[in-house]
């Protein structure tokens, strides 16, 4: 594959890191996973606005304007010929400097994106997944896209152990998110999910889960919902760029609704179906 590293196009063998790069060191920098439908950007401009969100609130320059991004990850989908479903990761973390907790004067922010096929999991979609319960040890500021993620590798790893899809995360015994996804629960024909305050990521498939409400008269309720809330749902689903919208129909081992995908769940796939489309 080649890379995109910093405004250059590189053979992905050609892409080496110093050993002190302040990503690797103290995963000082931010990230994106940008989904590809058929070749097309999914949501690239909410994405590209909140990799400029999460980069300004750490305090990173970023070497591009919006505009020339958009430009460089237009043009790495065509050097690398990508016409199928895909994601493109990228990064930028603070730069390559002398290790130091503080910044590093005059570092300038080291940046890469690469694309890699990725088909849609019609399975998961289709059938659903369990999730377990896990406890968020995340810091306050989870809306920063931050390379940060051990206590969501963490969760993820254990929901994995017990056969489970996602970690959902609790937090005072409210519902945040998931370990790398948003959470809702639907009862009587209201989709209730935490408000996107700075403890959560604001999700670009949220941001559209919350428009398909609208659009579908489906009360969109920005309100966190209680880890024993969840015995009493009609139906859970998890969203992001690579989950879609998934059903879950089982929580800790315990069925959800009818341990079936639900109604409402089935209308918002079928909406992003249209807008994914
Ligand atoms: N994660 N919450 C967390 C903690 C996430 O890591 C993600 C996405 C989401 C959903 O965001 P979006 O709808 O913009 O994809 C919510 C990506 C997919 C990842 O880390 O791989």
């Amino acid at each position: 594959p080649i890379i995109l590293s910093g405004k250059e196009f590189v053979n992905h063998d050609e892409l080496s890191y110093p050993f002190e790069e302040r990503g690797l060191q103290f995963g000082d920098g931010v990230y994106e996973v940008i989904r590809v439908y058929s070749g097309s950007y999914y949501l690239l401009n909410e994405h590209v606005d909140r990799l400029f969100r999460s980069a300004a609130a750490i305090k990173i320059a970023l070497p591009f304007s919006k505009n020339e991004l958009r430009e460089l990850l237009d043009q790495l989908l065509e050097k690398n010929m990508v016409d199928m479903d895909a994601k493109v990761y990228l990064q930028v973390t603070r730069g390559s400097a002398a290790r130091d907790h503080a910044f590093p004067a005059d570092v300038a922010a080291n940046f890469y994106a690469y694309a890699q096929e990725l088909p849609r999991n019609l399975v998961a979609m289709k059938s659903g997944g369990s999730v377990i319960s896990h406890k968020d040890l995340r810091w306050d500021w989870c809306y920063i896209k931050s390379l940060n993620l051990l206590p969501n590798v963490l969760a993820k790893q254990e929901a994995k152990e017990s056969g489970c899809v996602e970690a959902i995360l609790h937090k005072d015994g409210l519902v945040t998110e998931g370990s790398s996804s948003n959470a809702y629960l639907v009862r009587d024909g209201k989709v209730f999910t935490h408000p996107a305050k700075e403890n959560i990521l604001h999700g670009c498939v949220r941001m559209r889960v919350e428009q398909f409400c609208r659009d579908l008269d489906i009360p969109f309720v920005e309100d966190a919902f209680r880890v024993e809330d969840i015995q009493y749902a009609d139906e859970m689903f998890i969203s992001s760029s690579t989950a879609e919208i998934t059903p879950v129909i089982e929580f800790d081992g315990k069925k959800i609704g009818n341990g079936v995908p639900g109604e409402v769940t089935q209308k918002l796939q079928h909406a992003y179906e249209q807008d994914a489309g």
